[in-house]
């Protein structure tokens, strides 16, 4: 449930028009409901119940800090994968010790950095991290909590690109050598072992592939124990899909109470890593229709944002909602491809979409909250949208609109 709602036929994000909002910072932008965010956060935690627990957002899927700040406030942790979504988060006034670093590539002075505030564990996804890792905090005379990210051969049964936790893919440590890691990793001077961890894929839309990873994991948590190394926190990542037209995910609520019984009388702190599924339908992308084109063979609207601002729809053909700002058009409704100014033929937002549209119209693009802004670039030299959060009837400018000349500040003529 969001709270993006029609009232007399205007779409509203919480208690402000979004009509109002365009005419303050213009088209194209992204526009979040603080409201709808907490909500989703909340959905989470509270299904835990008394069983020990932290929601680590994925800052990947929305990192503006206003985004984090609000979440950091609610007690959230939080998943990142690279300093500068450390940063991001120290800038958003986060405890870094409800931090988890997860990521493939973690150079040496990320490793660092992280060591140097104190955050909460390492998500070990190689071999060499750890041996990394190890010597990195010998330097600095502290002793580095870690945990491992096996990879548990399980089919999220999800788009390929987003899959995460099958042997052919790049991420975590083979489940097989796990025990070994564990092993070397027990043996190491300034490495603490915490806990275990794991991450199949995203916008998953049952509970199935996430037991059978838990039930894998369990069975080295188990292990791990008969030797001796006793794990404190299990980190089932994220990956919980949302409802983008008719999919039908768990609700939270279901997904943890699964993974509660899942986990049976196991004595561990569970950690979580939603990301979609807390700011997916959190936000909106607000676009105006610059021309109308109907052709022979098809209709464009080609509307002021591009896959530059939203890539979503033309790197993995993902559907999502548009619906139009103002309800009643005169127009009659037809077909259309909705499509931005960019010079891609894979430059759409739509297809096929059923509207009556105007020059003109205000649209607005569903389930924007999350890969949305993070995933956007300057392609064609496009300046990066505006970013603005309702929070019931106020608004707030939470990222500026770039400038024109943003574009180019750092570069040098010879
Ligand atoms: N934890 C780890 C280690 C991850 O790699 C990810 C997402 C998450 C947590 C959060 O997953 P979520 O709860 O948001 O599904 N750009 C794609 C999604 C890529 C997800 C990458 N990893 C999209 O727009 O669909």
């Amino acid at each position: 449930m969001d709270y993006f709602n029609y009232r007399e036929q205007r779409l509203f994000a919480e208690d402000v028009a979004v009509e109002d909002i365009i005419t303050e910072y213009g088209s194209p932008c992204y526009i979040y409901s603080k409201a709808t965010l907490e909500r989703h956060w909340h959905a989470f935690d509270s299904a835990f119940g008394k069983q020990a627990h932290l929601i680590c957002y994925a800052v990947k899927a929305n990192s503006n800090i206003a985004i984090l700040n609000t979440l950091a406030l609610l007690g959230s942790g939080f998943d990142i994968v690279s300093l500068g979504e450390l940063e991001r988060v120290l800038a958003a006034q986060s405890d870094p010790k409800k931090v988890v670093f997860s990521g493939v590539g973690k150079r040496e002075d990320e490793i660092r950095a992280a060591l140097k505030v104190g955050i909460r564990c390492f998500n070990i996804e190689v071999q060499g991290e750890l041996d990394r890792i190890n010597q990195i905090a010998g330097e600095l005379g502290v002793i580095a909590p870690v945990s491992f990210r096996v990879n548990p051969d399980v089919d999220a049964k999800t788009h390929p690109y987003i899959s995460t936790g099958l042997k052919e893919n790049k991420f975590g440590i083979d489940i097989e050598g796990a025990l070994d890691e564990y092993r070397r990793a027990a043996a190491m001077p300034h490495i603490e072992i915490v806990g275990i961890d794991c991450h199949i894929g995203s916008q998953l839309i049952e509970t199935r592939p996430f037991l059978d990873a838990l039930e894998r994991v369990l069975k080295i948590v188990n292990a791990l124990k008969a030797e001796g190394i006793v794990l404190h926190h299990l980190d089932l990542g994220g990956g919980l899909g949302i409802c983008y037209n008719d999919e039908t995910p768990p609700e939270p609520a279901e997904y943890v109470a699964a993974l509660l019984k899942g986990l049976g009388d196991n004595n561990l702190e569970i950690l979580l890593e939603p990301g979609r599924a807390i700011s997916g339908n959190a936000g909106i992308l607000v676009t105006k229709v610059e021309y109308l084109k109907p052709t022979e063979y098809k209709n464009f609207a080609i509307v002021d944002a591009a896959m530059n601002d939203l890539v979503r729809p033309s790197l993995y053909g993902s559907w999502q909602a548009i619906i139009p700002v103002q309800l009643g058009s005169k127009e009659p409704e037809n077909e259309w491809d909705v499509v931005g100014p960019v010079c891609e033929t894979g430059d759409f937002l739509g297809k096929d979409r059923r509207l009556a549209l105007s020059q003109g119209d205000l649209l607005a693009i569903r389930s924007s909250g999350a890969y949305g802004f993070t995933m956007s670039s300057n392609y064609n030299s496009r300046p990066r949208i505006a970013e603005i959060m309702v929070d019931g009837d106020r608004m707030h400018l939470i990222r500026e609109r770039e400038s024109v000349a943003q574009l180019w500040a750092g570069e040098h003529l010879l």
